[in-house]
């Protein structure tokens, strides 16, 4: 039973947690479980670290007993529900480090000890899932440990916060502010050595990232009085002593203050200028670092001391009596200084300070002061000085903290407001101060146990009423309108005649007597009179009883600045004094708003910030009176805890609903995991949730359906839908993600398409324009191109210039293309048009010169010679033989029988003559025509018809008549001699292979070119002198030689084929 209470509580967390990150819902549980049963074992020791988990939920004594535990083990904080509860341990622990704040980043709120840095992230992340405004009310009395709290949150979002450099800026300055006013609003009290005498609101603001972009503070009613008087055992604003005590010696001089604190009149009242726990040095420099940092320039810095040290010196000044008894101002030096610093005439400031000024009829006139006078108008400037330059700190520093963006931001207030305080003494500030506290318990009352149990009933939840103590009776004693304390004081204040304190006093008798929470006096019973002064009046404040003593409340809540002062104040040369006394504020004849009627207004004001925004709540409590450690007074505790609620707190928490969300919001948030109601319910918003819940499977003790909205009892019920929802979320974002990423990228996609589209019409348009252009260029060119064909053979003109350069051209171009390889390819050459005729016959002309001087270069004398020799053959025999064409290309070689094959007897008889060449050829006999292989032997001298060892005939040059062959294209040649000797043998009938070769040889070595005669059809030739032969020559189907019936030596030969 009890671990299932412990399960359920922790997740009671959850359920006002922003979501932690997707886990199974059996394994948080798990998790949980195990720590709470870790927690179980210690619990004997440390007790439990919920109050919801209390077994005696409604005792008292156990409440106490827990949270003492748990002091006692420097466990400090301690939870109920939401609400963290915090004893101030009034010692230093371990437990703020960044590690430890690290620790808590992220984490559900239920997972780890309770902390301030829990609650602080928990605020900070449903701030930003559900991007709403929250604050936190730190409350508690005097010294429980706010504004301690007030700072760790701070620096808890400083450093959880996303950072760049802006915001580590911003940042900075919020940090920073800190000390700042802490210098110039805190002071040692008998409660508390660092007690706030103002109340502040701060503003985080966090852009949607979670980004702390900026802050706003608003201050509440300065402790003014203490500026020049405090109790015993008090001291000032630390800032006087800071500056005294660590001013820089140049400074201190330049202020013309002195490094004791006991020489200043408003720093010794309280007689405890020094206190061991305050280090005022130390103090300055953080002080002197903050201004730097939060935007104040040096000049502002000087000033802004200049004013401290000035009030100083005004608390110095000394009045002396003249003989009338009006005051005067011997202490010159004081006045010197004050005068130095605020930048006022000395003169002016003298009168200021010992003159007032009196309308008289028609003009003004200035009356002395009195030394009393003198010394109360002194004090009322010093506090005005003081409380104004204070406002003015409050708003340079929000113009520092000022963010200029205008895009929405969420915001996270912080209040840290004086506590509820009692003295042997209370006076006017306590009662203002209480007065706030009260107010503020309303609001906790309202929003947390008169809210809720309304809320049931509004609904129409069956409940059982937890009662509370409503302290709206006392809000009203003191606040209501004309039947209320302020307004009998207000009265007092502004009625005409001899108003006193005392009058106040009766007036309240009058009107308020017999209210249960006002007593004085004179109303008091016997035994009670007996703690009463006649001058005190009685409050039962939620918080306790506390005496307030009447002296000064008059005067406190006019809180008059004689008009002379006010002018004074005006001719400073001190930029601040400046802005803080303008000259056109409203003329001091119409009376400001009484101090209280201000207070009070400013609350009605923060009470509406506040109502606006999602409250949590710190509530600190203060274990003993002595600010001693490990001191945990019963008592005092006990007091605490009745006063503060949580008592009645705890008690709506056990009993009520973990959760309640209207209709609407239910059904919005989580229509998803129902298919009926997703995407949209179309009924009523009650049905809608009933759909979604019997989907959903709630049991029917789970939930209430109220009038407008659902409860639910259990959190696991609530956190198992959350985790469905996570889930479901997850799905649904993807696939919202997809559609949208899909609709990205088809958005993408036509433009891209359209874009595509665009460029290729501006593409084709562009390639068209240039095709027409191209087109209409082709035309002209076509055009001009006709006409100057046209008129190509007409004398060169503008119509045909172009057209004639192009066949110029175009025909050396293809000249060039399709020149004749060789000298012999005379017909190659390309037919010109007719303009380049002349010029193709020149160049014709050229490239065959050219050809041919190439073609002679590159021929060797070898083959020149043969060459030479066939030009021989050709101009014996070209047109003349028919066998001429076949024998042009066999090249001529030097002989056709080589020496070797010469017999050496041969050899030996015609050596001497130089054979020139020798060739095998066949002799027909001059008789009978037989055929007889010989040798034909061409010397220098004579030709030799050669058989083997014979020479059969030699045939002188000389004697070498001609030679005859035949115009067809057999081989016979016939050498013709002369015959002047019958002995001689007759004409030589030969048929030579190379008949050509052999002739050429002849002729070239007998130089008997002349000689060679082609005959036609017939050779004659003599056999022996006197006697003729014949040969025949006759194309036939054979080469066939044979003698003819004549007897002629027919030769027939086959017709030569052309080549
Ligand atoms: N969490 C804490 N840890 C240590 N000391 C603390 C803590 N809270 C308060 N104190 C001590 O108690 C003193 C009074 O606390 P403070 O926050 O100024 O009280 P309050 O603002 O409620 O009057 C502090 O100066 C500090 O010494
Ligand atoms: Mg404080």
């Amino acid at each position: 039973m009890e671990k299932t209470w412990l399960v359920i509580h922790a997740l009671v967390f959850s359920c006002v947690c922003a979501p932690a990150p997707i886990q199974s819902l059996e394994e948080r549980c798990d998790r949980i479980l195990r720590n709470m049963e870790a927690s179980l074992t210690a619990r004997d020791r440390v007790g439990i670290q919920d109050f919801v988990l209390l077994d005696a939920y409604t005792s008292e004594s156990a409440f106490l007993d827990n949270l003492r535990k748990r002091f006692h083990e420097n466990l400090i904080y301690t939870y109920i529900g939401t609400l963290l509860v915090s004893v101030n341990p009034y010692k230093e622990l371990d437990i703020y480090s960044k590690k430890q704040m690290d620790t808590y980043m992220g984490v559900n709120f239920f997972e780890l000890p309770p902390h301030i840095y829990a609650l602080a992230d928990n605020v900070f992340r449903t701030m930003q899932s559900e991007y709403s405004n929250h604050f936190i009310l730190i409350s508690g009395e005097s010294g429980a440990g706010k504004t301690e709290a007030s700072k760790k949150i701070l620096q808890f979002y400083a450093v959880s916060c996303p950072r760049t450099r802006l915001l580590n800026n911003v940042r900075d300055r919020l940090l920073l502010s800190n000390p700042v006013l802490e210098a110039f609003g805190n002071a040692k009290t008998l409660k508390n050595n660092n007690s706030s005498r103002f109340g502040k609101y701060m503003d985080i603001q966090f852009d949607h990232q979670g980004g702390a972009v900026g802050g706003h503070i608003l201050s509440y009613l300065l402790e003014k009085s203490r500026v020049v008087h405090q109790n015993h055992g008090e001291r000032n604003f630390h800032i006087f002593y800071q500056l005294v005590e660590g001013g820089e010696d140049e400074l201190l001089r330049w202020l013309g203050l002195e490094r004791n604190c006991k020489n200043y009149r408003y720093l010794v009242q309280g007689s405890c200028a020094k206190v061991s726990s305050i280090n005022d040095k130390s103090d300055w420099r953080t002080v002197r670092k903050a201004l730097s940092v939060i935007d104040f320039s040096e000049s502002e810095t000087e000033q802004l001391f200049g004013i401290i040290a000035s009030v100083l010196h005004l608390g110095n000044l000394e009045f002396a009596a003249d003989a009338q008894g009006y005051a005067t101002l011997n202490n010159n030096q004081q006045l010197h200084w004050v005068s130095k610093l605020l930048g006022i005439p000395n003169k002016v400031l003298q009168t200021g300070l010992t003159h007032r000024k009196i309308e008289a009829k028609t003009e003004e006139v200035l009356s002395p002061f009195s030394v009393d006078h003198a010394v109360y108008a002194r004090d009322a400037l010093a506090k005005a000085i003081y409380g104004r330059t204070f406002n003015w700190l409050v708003s340079k520093i929000n113009e520092s903290l000022a963010n200029m963006d205008s895009s929405r931001k969420t915001v996270i207030g912080l209040l840290d407001i004086y506590g509820f305080e009692v003295f042997n003494v209370n006076s006017f500030e306590q009662f203002c101060i209480n007065y706030c506290n009260e107010k503020l318990q309303q609001l906790f009352i309202q929003l947390t146990l008169k809210s809720e149990q309304e809320e049931y009933e509004m609904e129409g939840i069956e409940w059982e009423p937890v009662p509370y103590f409503n302290n709206k009776i006392i809000c009203d004693l003191v606040e209501e309108k004309f039947k209320g304390i302020i307004s009998f004081l207000d009265e007092e204040c502004l009625r005409p005649g001899d108003a006193t304190d005392l009058t106040f006093l009766q007036k309240m008798e009058e009107k308020i007597a017999g209210h249960p929470h006002f007593v004085t006096h004179k109303l008091a019973d016997q035994k009670m009179r007996k703690t009463l002064e006649r001058g005190d009046f009685r409050l039962l404040h939620y918080a306790g009883e506390v005496t307030y003593c009447v002296v000064g409340f008059l005067d406190k809540n006019n809180d008059l600045l004689y008009r002379n002062g006010k002018e004074v104040m005006q001719q400073s040369k001190n930029a601040i004094i400046k802005h803080c006394f303008p000259a056109d504020e409203p003329d001091s004849k119409k009376r400001p708003e009484t101090v209280v009627t201000q207070f009070k207004n400013s609350l009605v004001g923060l009470t509406e910030i506040l109502t606006s925004k999602e409250p949590w709540y710190v509530r600190c409590i203060k274990p003993n009176e002595a600010k001693q450690p490990g001191q945990f007074d019963d008592v005092l505790v006990r007091h605490q805890v009745k006063y503060l609620g949580l008592m009645e707190h705890l008690r709506v928490r056990r009993a009520g609903f973990a959760y309640r969300r209207k209709y609407e919001l239910f059904l919005q948030r989580y229509k998803a995991l129902c298919p009926d109601t997703w995407p949209n319910w179309k009924g009523t918003a009650a049905e809608g949730v009933r759909c979604l819940i019997k989907h959903l499977g709630y049991k029917p003790d789970e939930y209430k359906m109220g009038r407008t909205k659902i409860f639910i009892r259990h959190p696991r019920t609530l956190f198992a839908t959350e985790d469905a929802f996570q889930v479901c979320k997850h799905k649904l974002a993807t696939s919202i993600q997809a559609k949208y990423k899909g609709y990205r990228v088809k958005e993408e996609f036509l433009k891209q398409r359209e874009a595509a589209t665009r460029i290729e019409n501006c593409w084709r348009g562009l390639m068209a324009k240039r095709e027409r252009e191209r087109r209409a260029w082709a035309v002209k060119v076509i055009k001009k191109f006709i006409k100057g064909f046209m008129t190509r053979n007409q004398p060169a003109c503008v119509d045909n210039s172009e057209y004639l350069a192009y066949v110029r051209q175009s025909y050396l171009t293809r000249l060039n293309k399709h020149l004749p390889k060789t000298v012999l390819q005379k017909d190659a050459w390309l037919t010109p048009p007719p303009i380049m005729k002349e010029a193709s016959w020149l160049l014709q002309k050229i490239y065959v010169r050219y050809m041919v001087r190439k073609y002679i270069r590159g021929i060797t004398p070898q083959r020149k010679l043969q060459l030479q020799l066939k030009l021989q053959t050709s101009s014996m025999f070209k047109g003349k033989k028919e066998n001429y064409p076949i024998s042009v290309c066999r090249p001529f070689v030097d002989t056709r029988i080589t020496l070797e094959d010469i017999n050496t007897k041969i050899l030996q008889m015609i050596h001497h003559e130089h054979i020139k060449y020798s060739v095998p050829v066949v002799k027909y006999d001059r008789n009978g025509f037989r055929p007889r292989f010989r040798q034909l032997i061409f010397t220098q001298e004579a030709a030799y018809l050669v058989e083997e060892t014979k020479i059969k005939q030699r045939i002188d040059y000389t004697s070498l008549r001609g030679v005859s062959v035949s115009s067809l294209s057999d081989n016979f040649l016939i050498l013709h001699v002369t015959c002047d000797d019958s002995k001689q043998k007759g004409d030589l009938v030969l048929q030579c292979e190379h008949l050509f070769e052999a002739l050429t040889k002849l002729s070239v070595i007998a130089d008997k070119q002349n000689c060679i005669k082609v005959a036609q059809d017939s050779v004659r030739f003599d056999i022996q002198p006197g006697r003729e032969g014949f040969i025949d020559f006759k194309s036939g189907q054979e080469s066939m030689v044979y003698r003819a019936k004549n007897g002629h030596l027919m030769v027939e030969s086959t017709r030569a084929k052309s080549r």
